[in-house]
């Protein structure tokens, strides 16, 4: 409907006006973007009826810092902590700055000390200045936000008429404070003063200088350099080896711009440019039909076509027509790697947006199809809605669910009507307990804040992950959406009667409008960061961090799909540019490629120890390691910048590093399928028949995954080398059998009164017991009949098989291939409880404790 125009019209109309009156610089022009092009609200009703009600989270806002203000409040915004009680924990910028509020005004420092320790890549936080005024009672209180965007805050320090503004913007390099009938007053915090404007002081002497440009060293070598946008007379005072002071005599009404001299060949720039600063940002998008175009519009004081920014990676890897003065210009190394400049209030970064939506791009390879569609049968064949489960809690409810509702994607893809239906009703019959309020875990509407969480973590940051404090919730509720978005695609009852509820899920991760009175702005994605913070308000809103990139790429993704059943094309066109945006920050800062160059520009991390992990854990704003918070081995950092397996893709480099990097462990019969097939999925986006064949050896695909999905996945992946991706796909041999043992030709027997199975010696296949093999994944079950009771073999391998379980679980699955190095009717028998092989006992019984198939006996499948 669309065609390849651009949707919307993203004119970033410059207005000119004069400064407020009281302003120094009254000739400068003020530009000022109007926000046009973003979307408006998904809805703007209340989640009043929301199952769990109303409650306020324990841990509400710094009562004084939002003074003035209304929730929706950002919770994982890379200045939550100035926000989050206590209100003093440091911020993830603004880059390259960290900063923390305090009584007396905002500290900030550029850290110089970067660290490798064989894991991870750390910057601890370097506080080098305290920007302040000397009117300032150092009262808590006396401090606000006076505004705030999708990536700047606008903090205000007052007392009694004097006030100073800082514009926390990030990507500026310098720290922008305009002060109003207020004495600055600058505190060095890394070390004492040891040179003001080139001269030397010593403890207890003082320096002063009057212009609009200053220099100040520290005792630990830091350079800073100060510009005032009028002139002023600053006073340095080394007080101490450790503390120094830099004040104006008198109360000053203007602009000082405080920023780190890395080296003396970046003055040049820098004194060039910090005559314009920008005081906020409006972000906007264009789209056509493959592509999305982000726009980041500053506000600024003075000609916007001068300002001087920092780029990250992220940014210079799409960036269009940019403006870069040279690399050696400028710089910061920080945690996102190298900072560069460029120049210019309006940067527009260009997405290719993906196509992909309910299911893979294209068709399910032939050679697959009958392996998809005996897991299909079976696995929907497991769903039950008389039994679907009850929610205990929100992530592994929807990771699970999640999982079963792509069978009905499935099924609907490969024409099997009649297999969706039922998936769809054992998804409601689950969604249906979110609707009600007797359930024992529910959904409530958080008022402190504003947003949706799991009510029992509203006072308990232990619940569902932190949900309660907004942790997780581009995770939990892109899970929710997957699942709601399948439910409604094939019940249309089901989406009228419930949009507006599931809606507030939605709404919760990628309302992109401040007109909805309810949720902030897309709530975890840190824009400028270019992608989002799992962290929400938890601990001070501690360090920002990021461990699972598939489940965030995920939470866009079930909103795509949610978007385009329920929704206009603008959300979908949104969800896209969320999706593309957050895959491409995987790529470049989780994604590690040992063949990159140390000194490339984009290449974020230039130390080749770093690269060679192959993938990031934890992404945070002062730290980047390979490791979790729950877990160590290679897989499963691997696997949780996978997972879940969904049609969404992952680029083909970063997959053959994965698999390299992970083979010790994918052949490690200790470590689990669960993540393995994760691993193995992903692999075929390089190599779809190696991974069909691994694929063939699995036996658990955890709760986030299944069988069918698995191969589904390798089945529809790009297939260059053209060759059957499934072929010769092994199975058990189905149907009615008496087993013979190939050795010794005696048949196994098994009864009522005698469960146990023996090969009798000399046996005849009249006295033998018949098995009917039924298939389950990659596996079988054996039951025997007369009795109807199920084959077992238990874990300790020292016990013989029995046909003794009424029901089959994953002791009673048996894998049955063809034996290597025997003749062509001749099987192996692998037991799923323990993974070993069934042997032949002395005295007959057959036993599962044969390490590998070379001692496991071989067994003739007879038709019965
Ligand atoms: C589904 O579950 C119900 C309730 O437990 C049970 O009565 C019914 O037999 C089950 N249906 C099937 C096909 O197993
Ligand atoms: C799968 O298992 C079989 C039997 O144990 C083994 O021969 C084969 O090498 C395995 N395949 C892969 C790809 O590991």
């Amino acid at each position: 409907m669309f065609g390849s125009l651009v949707l919307l019209l993203l004119s970033s109309v410059a207005t000119s006006g004069s400064l407020p009156s009281g302003s120094a610089s009254s000739h400068v022009s003020f530009h000022s973007f109007v926000e046009r092009g973003v979307f408006g609200p998904i809805s703007t009703g209340s989640a009043a009826g929301i199952a769990g009600g109303q409650i306020a989270c324990d841990s509400p806002p710094v009562s004084s810092f939002f003074a003035g203000l209304k929730p929706p409040f950002p919770t994982n915004s890379w200045w939550a902590p100035f926000a989050a009680p206590p209100g003093t924990g440091t911020a993830a910028g603004p880059f390259p700055y960290e900063s923390a509020l305090d009584g007396y005004g905002v500290q900030f420092g550029i850290s110089t000390n970067r660290q490798w320790d064989g894991t991870s890549i750390k910057q601890p936080t370097q506080i080098d200045w305290l920007a302040s005024f000397t009117e300032h009672s150092g009262t808590f209180a006396n401090h606000k936000a006076t505004s705030f965007d999708t990536q700047s805050v606008t903090i205000q320090y007052f007392q009694g008429s004097a006030s100073m503004t800082a514009y926390l913007v990030p990507g500026s390099p310098y720290m922008t404070f305009q002060y109003s009938q207020a004495t600055p007053l600058l505190k060095s915090m890394h070390g004492g003063i040891k040179m003001f404007n080139g001269r030397t002081i010593a403890v207890g002497e003082t320096s002063s200088a009057t212009g609009t440009q200053f220099t100040v060293v520290d005792t630990a070598g830091t350079t800073y350099r100060i510009y005032a946008l009028a002139s002023i007379t600053l006073t340095a005072t080394s007080i101490s080896p450790n503390s120094g002071t830099i004040s104006a005599g008198t109360q000053f009404t203007g602009v000082l711009r405080l920023v780190m001299l890395a080296q003396a060949s970046h003055q040049a720039l820098l004194d060039q440019h910090y005559q314009v600063y920008p005081t906020s940002v409006g972000h906007d998008y264009s789209f056509t039909d493959t592509t999305g175009t982000l726009f980041f519009n500053w506000n600024t004081v003075g000609d916007g076509s001068q300002l001087l920014m920092l780029t990250w990676p992220h940014h210079r890897l799409t960036m269009q027509n940019p403006n870069f003065p040279a690399t050696t210009a400028l710089g910061y190394l920080t945690t996102k790697g190298w900072m560069y400049p460029a120049i210019g209030n309006t940067w527009k970064m260009l997405y290719q947006l993906t196509s992909i939506s309910w299911n893979a791009p294209r068709a399910l390879d032939s050679s697959c199809s009958d392996t998809v569609l005996l897991g299909l049968e079976y696995e929907v064949g497991q769903l039950n809605s008389s039994q679907a489960p009850v929610p205990g809690d929100f992530y592994y409810w929807g990771g699970k669910l999640a999982a079963q509702s792509r069978l009905a994607l499935i099924a609907d893809n490969l024409g099997r009507p009649d297999l969706v239906t039922p998936v769809i009703n054992y998804l409601k019959a689950s969604f249906q307990h979110w609707f009600d309020s007797a359930s024992s875990t529910l959904p409530a509407y958080e008022t402190a804040w504003g947003g949706v969480i799991s009510k029992a973590g509203a006072n308990n940051a232990w619940v569902d992950f932190g949900n309660g404090y907004y942790n997780d919730h581009h995770f939990h509720y892109g899970y929710f959406l997957n699942v709601a978005a399948v439910i409604a695609k094939f019940d249309t009852n089901w989406l009228n009667q419930h949009r507006e509820y599931i809606n507030w899920f939605a709404r919760d991760i990628i309302n992109p409008s401040t007109q909805d009175p309810y949720f902030p702005v897309a709530r975890c994605r840190d824009w400028f960061a270019g992608h989002s913070w799992a962290s929400g308000i938890a601990n001070g809103a501690g360090s920002r961090d990021q461990e699972s990139t598939g489940e965030a790429v995920n939470g866009y993704y079930g909103a795509l799909l949610w978007a385009s059943v329920a929704l206009s094309q603008d959300y979908v066109n949104y969800a896209k540019l969320l999706i593309a945006t957050e895959q491409q920050a995987a790529q470049v800062y989780w994604h590690l490629y040992p063949q990159a160059g140390q000194t490339d520009r984009d290449n974020p991390y230039p130390e080749p120890e770093v690269r060679s992990l192959v993938t990031m854990g934890n992404v945070q704003d002062w730290q980047s390691g390979a490791w979790l918070f729950w877990g160590s081995q290679r897989s499963q950092i691997a696997a949780i910048q996978i997972l879940p397996v969904t049609p969404v893709l992952y680029d083909k480099q970063w997959v053959e590093n994965v698999w390299s990097y992970t083979m010790p462990e994918l052949v490690n019969p200790t470590i689990g399928d669960e993540w393995k097939c994760v691993i193995i999925a992903a692999y075929a986006n390089s190599n779809p028949q190696a991974a069909a064949s691994w694929a063939a050896n699995l036996t658990d695909w955890g709760s986030g995954n299944t069988f069918t999905n698995e191969m589904y996945f390798i089945g529809t992946r790009p297939n260059p080398r053209g060759t059957p991706i499934c072929s010769d796909f092994p199975q058990n041999p189905y149907g009615s059998f008496k087993l013979q043992v190939a050795s010794s030709g005696a048949f196994v027997t098994a009864s009522s009164a005698t469960p146990n199975l023996i090969a009798t010696p000399g046996s005849s296949g009249a006295a033998a017991a018949t098995f009917t093999s039924a298939y389950v994944p990659n596996a079988g079950t054996l039951q025997l009949a007369g009795t109807g009771q199920y084959v077992t073999a238990d874990q300790s391998g020292s016990a013989a098989l029995a046909a003794a379980r009424a029901t089959a679980s994953t002791w009673e699955r048996f894998t049955i291939r063809r034996k290597v190095g025997a003749a062509a009717d001749v099987y192996s028998i692998r037991a799923g409880s323990n993974g070993l092989y069934v042997t032949v006992a002395g005295d007959g019984s057959l036993v599962n404790n044969g390490a590998n198939e070379a001692v496991a006996a071989g067994f003739r499948f007879v038709a019965a």
